[in-house]
């Protein structure tokens, strides 16, 4: 059961779209509603568990931590970084009782979990209007469905958006492309779709290409299409300021950019120089900006990346000084100068404006929300110029942003610490609804390594989202670069033979309103500790390896099948309780829950070659439910689920 508590007059977010009976009762916290904010404070009992909070740092249980919703380009986060790139405010306490709430409000909310062993939740939600909707269930994973029930359905991708995709921040020309496309075919190694980094733009800005580079980017889209390569752009939240160009002009004649305190557009300095922010809130900018992807749909392109969408600003026009240099002085001069900048970026938030249905509303105030309206603005946009699906995912999110894209996690280090990071977050987001999503796999900033890649790969094998992307000053991390081809070609091509049961299980979990992956305890109480272990759709249990080395622990909640991939399946009956598991860089180990089958297709190196005609089953279930259809069709329904 869901309900709803309304304090103030908050805006709608259009995080949940269901009717939601409406409730005076808070059940489970105390409320003190305060000058400038309303505080909740819930004792926890020494052993519950407390999950949620999506992209966040910290374990899955976020005990003992201290997160901030608060929107932010963080490039090398780290343990102690309070926010990240999304605001996901929703907390499940699995004790005694079991809860969830979600504290619906685009503004900043500070999250304190038994921090410093206070032994109770405390949420100081920065603001005085707040939706807040209660949920009780009889257990975590029943909480996490009816949220995701009031969501609404989760965005459903294209079949090609699950295959292997290739990106790098620095690949400017055609041959940079025709490069990684040759790279992975000489060597065997499936790829799908190459995303285009700012650099394929003319001066960084959105909805241009650099001329000199692709005279002909239509021709060029097309040309790798016919080889199976989809190409996917960066579209960055800011719109260059330059005066005759005809997306500036056209946004300057609509007003459709924010506001600054004096009345005239904000400025704000990000890639391409000053740029002026569409204002997402406002519905008639949000068709106009929407409108904009014909640019790149014209030429034959089917698939996106939003980014710098918390909104990222280097600097503005308020807080120029040294910050005028923006992500590489960052990155050199260290913490006082992160210091500084977080100081800034408050002055800059705080003084530009939105227009929320004719009044003008601070931006600081309603912060969380802008990178989930720029998703919202650019997916309704693809979905009236294309008739079929398309890839969207976007760096910045808010809760019921799932509707409209997927989600990447930002700008992670090339460590097996973000490695493990990676696990913990696809836990966490799905149970926000966040289907599809993933890492930069291999990691972004710094140089990653044959071992780490490889591991990252094979973890990120299965998450829908597979993508190996990395920042633009580290060594080549296509999986061509480490000589061991061999073994990459093995890891990558994992993911194509399980894409009958991937597709099948997202598509299925997108919907019913399901999660694709989640926490072992989930169906398995007791495993709550275990957080390097996942389920991945029904039938399969993960325990990637994210540590350097040949081996660890796994704990099996009941006997399985143990699947070694080496190139070819071997299946071997595993029994309930703790093994040590051996598995080379080169192989994949998972199971398969008792009771249950996996589908296996055939080797493919392109999703142009899937076929779901001759389907090997592991695994000691009676029948599976296989999902199909045209891979591009709107029209889906679980009327295209049949039974092996
Ligand atoms: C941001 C993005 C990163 C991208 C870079 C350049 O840092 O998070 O993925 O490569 O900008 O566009």
């Amino acid at each position: 059961m869901i309900t709803k508590t309304i304090f103030g007059s908050p805006m709608d977010t259009g995080a949940i779209t269901a009717e939601i009976p409406v409730v005076q009762d808070i059940l489970y916290y105390n409320v003190s509603v305060q000058e400038k904010e309303i505080v909740f404070t819930c004792p926890l009992g020494t052993d519950d568990i407390v999950y949620g909070l999506g992209e966040t740092m910290g374990r899955v249980n976020k005990r003992g931590g201290r997160y901030i919703s608060f929107n932010t380009d963080t490039a090398e986060h780290e343990e102690s970084n309070p926010s990240l790139y999304a605001s996901h405010n929703f907390l499940l306490v699995d004790g005694k009782e079991k809860f969830g709430v979600f504290f619906d409000t685009p503004a900043k909310v500070t999250f304190e979990i038994d921090y410093k062993n206070s032994g109770e939740i405390r949420v100081i939600c920065h603001t005085r209007d707040l939706k807040l909707y209660q949920i009780q269930e009889n257990s975590p994973y029943a909480i996490v469905r009816t949220l995701l029930k009031a969501i609404g359905p989760c965005y459903l991708p294209p079949l090609w958006a699950f295959g292997y995709g290739q990106s790098r921040f620095g690949y400017k020309t055609p041959k940079d492309f025709t490069d990684v496309v040759k790279g992975h075919a000489e060597n065997r190694i499936p790829l799908d779709y190459i995303c285009m980094d700012i650099d394929y733009m003319d001066g960084y800005r959105d909805f241009s290409v650099n001329e000199e580079n692709f005279p002909d980017l239509k021709g060029f889209v097309q040309d790798l299409k016919d080889q199976g390569i989809r190409l996917v752009p960066i579209v960055d939240a800011g719109v260059k300021i330059q005066p005759g160009e005809a997306v500036y002009e056209s946004g300057i004649k609509g007003g459709h950019f924010c506001r600054n305190k004096e009345g005239g557009f904000f400025q704000a300095g990000v890639w391409p120089g000053m740029t002026h922010f569409p204002d997402f809130f406002d519905e008639n900018a949000r068709e106009w900006f929407g409108n904009q992807y014909q640019f790149y749909t014209n030429r034959g392109i089917e698939g996106f990346w939003n980014d710098m969408n918390e909104p990222a600003i280097f600097y503005s026009e308020y807080t120029k000084g040294p910050r005028k240099l923006g992500f590489f002085l960052d990155m050199i001069l260290g913490e006082k100068r992160k210091e500084k900048k977080k100081q800034d970026l408050i002055r800059d938030y705080q003084s530009f404006f939105h227009n929320v249905e004719g009044k003008r509303v601070r931006h600081y105030d309603v912060h969380n929300l802008f990178g989930a309206l720029m998703t919202r603005a650019s997916s309704e946009g693809l979905q009236r110029l294309l008739d079929h699906r398309f890839l969207l995912f976007s760096r910045s999110s808010y809760i019921g942003a799932s509707r409209y894209g997927g989600i990447w996690t930002g700008d992670n280090t090339s460590k097996w610490e973000h490695l493990m990071l990676n696990v913990r977050h696809m836990a966490s987001v799905n149970l926000c609804g966040f289907l599809f999503s993933g890492a930069d796999t291999g990691g972004f900033m710094g140089n990653s390594n044959r071992e780490l890649l490889l591991r990252w790969l094979a973890f990120s094998a299965f998450t829908p989202l597979m993508r190996n992307h990395t920042g633009c000053f580290t060594k080549n991390q296509e999986a061509y670069q480490f000589g061991d081809t061999a073994a990459f070609r093995k890891v990558i091509s994992l993911r194509y033979r399980l894409l009958p049961y991937i597709y099948s299980e997202y598509m299925k979990a997108a919907l019913t309103s399901d999660m694709y992956i989640k926490p072992l305890a989930f169906e398995y109480p007791g495993c709550e500790a275990i957080e390097d272990q996942l389920l991945v759709g029904g039938s399969i249990m993960i325990a990637p390896f994210v540590k350097e080395g040949t081996s660890r622990t796994v704990y099996l909640p009941e006997d399985m099948t143990m699947v070694r991939y080496d190139g070819e399946f071997h299946c071997t009956p595993a029994k309930k309780g703790k093994i040590t598991l051996e598995a080379g860089y080169d192989e994949v180990v998972f199971f398969i829950r008792k009771g249950k089958l996996l589908p296996i297709g055939p080797e493919i190196t392109n999703i142009r070659d899937y076929n779901v005609e001759n389907l090997t089953l592991l695994g000691d279930g009676d029948s599976y439910a296989l999902y199909t259809d045209d891979g591009l069709t709107r029209d889906c329904t679980m009327e295209n689920v049949r039974y092996l």
